[in-house]
């Protein structure tokens, strides 16, 4: 029997109690497709912070990188100042495990829960390859002069030719293997960042040309990327684009598949560790109610186990989701799903195990 080590970090907030679903879920579908999962916990985030003043230990760190696979429910405490946890914890692990690949599906699993007119699930079924460790991320820049009437403030984006191939590379693979339409945008702004997406779309045509002329190239600038997320999303079947872009069109990518109660998303180093997230914040003032929906937590799971390789059991996972958000579930959002946290948990794993 195969058997996975996956590090988990519950985290902050309402993450633990998503967490908490996503394994019941995970470890009905091993049981179910004869594997085995074996977790080892990490007290992580704002509580540990508070404490100790550190967000991440090294020792932690170290063991962390031991494992193929992060489960993390959310990052993000009202008593800490905004970012230390951010770049201490959920960037650290992005950029110092080389992380470079922030996948985001974008996908309606039913047409209630979508804002926009008409749209239905065949419609809304796209995944965003994010950069995840360049671009305005890496920390690059300063101040000069701060707090004087002369201050400036730089913030500087970085793209690499190799950050970029790797990322682009790994779109393409992604688009030739979805098998969808074989369509990959690149999403950038040639119009006014003329050094980086230059960069960037010199690499896409080259890349693409050389060695997946199979898979038609198109390219959106950003700002009309989000326009086509609302009027035409049904165009979509890969995006790739920088680390900033990827983080503001996935928002709204969550948006129209029925909002953050369902997005995830993956952390991924192909040769590493990759870990994996539910998109929508650690919702503090839920904590603890057992009101959250699990649904995007449980949804990650999907994630690592499709990246594990466990496609059947992934498979089986992803149509419990359907199931219960077609027939069940009453709304996405917390407090309305008409069913508790645990009992959402449980309609997905009793489906599987059926
Ligand atoms: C995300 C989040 C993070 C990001 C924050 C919390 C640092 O918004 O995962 O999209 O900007 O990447
Ligand atoms: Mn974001």
């Amino acid at each position: 029997m195969k058997r996975y080590n996956i590090a988990v970090i519950g985290g902050d907030g309402t993450g633990p109690e998503v967490v908490q679903e996503a394994l019941k879920v995970l470890d009905t579908a091993a049981k179910k497709f004869d594997f085995q999962l074996d977790y080892t916990h990490y007290d992580l985030g704002g509580d540990r912070y508070l404490r100790t003043h550190e967000p991440l230990p090294d020792s932690v760190f170290n063991e962390l990188r031991q494992f193929p696979a992060i489960l993390l429910g959310a990052i993000g405490h009202p008593d800490v100042k905004p970012g230390v946890l951010e770049k201490g914890i959920l960037l650290r692990l992005r950029f110092e495990l080389e992380q470079y690949i922030n996948l985001r599906p974008v996908k309606l699993f039913d047409e209630r829960f979508c804002p926009l007119k008409d749209k239905k699930p065949e419609d809304i079924d796209f995944v965003v390859v994010r950069e995840n460790n360049e671009g305005l991320y890496t920390g690059s820049g300063g101040f000069v002069f701060r707090g004087t009437p002369h201050e400036i403030a730089v913030q500087e984006s970085i793209n690499t030719r190799r950050g970029v191939d790797r990322c682009l590379r790994y779109a393409f693979d992604l688009t030739r293997q979805r098998n969808q339409g074989k369509r990959l945008t690149l999403c950038g702004k040639t119009n006014v960042l003329t050094y980086a997406f230059d960069l960037w779309e010199r690499a896409f045509n080259e890349i693409g040309q050389n060695d997946y002329p199979d898979v038609e190239r198109d390219y959106a600038h950003v700002d009309a990327t989000t326009m086509w997320f609302l009027k035409n999303p049904e165009w979509f079947d890969v995006i790739v684009t920088d680390n900033m872009f990827g983080d503001i069109i996935t928002d709204l990518g969550a948006m129209i598949q029925g909002g953050m109660g369902i997005a995830a998303g993956g952390n991924i180093n192909p040769q590493g560790t990759s870990m994996f997230e539910p998109i929508g914040g650690s919702a503090p003032r839920y904590t603890g109610q057992g009101v959250i929906n699990p649904l995007a937590g449980i949804y990650a799971g999907k994630m690592m186990l499709d990246h594990l390789g466990e496609i059947d059991a992934a498979k089986a996972i992803e149509d419990q989701i359907i199931r219960v958000t077609r027939e069940k579930i009453k709304d996405l959002g917390a407090k309305r799903m008409g069913y508790s946290t645990s009992e959402i948990g449980d309609l997905v794993a009793n489906g599987i195990a059926a």
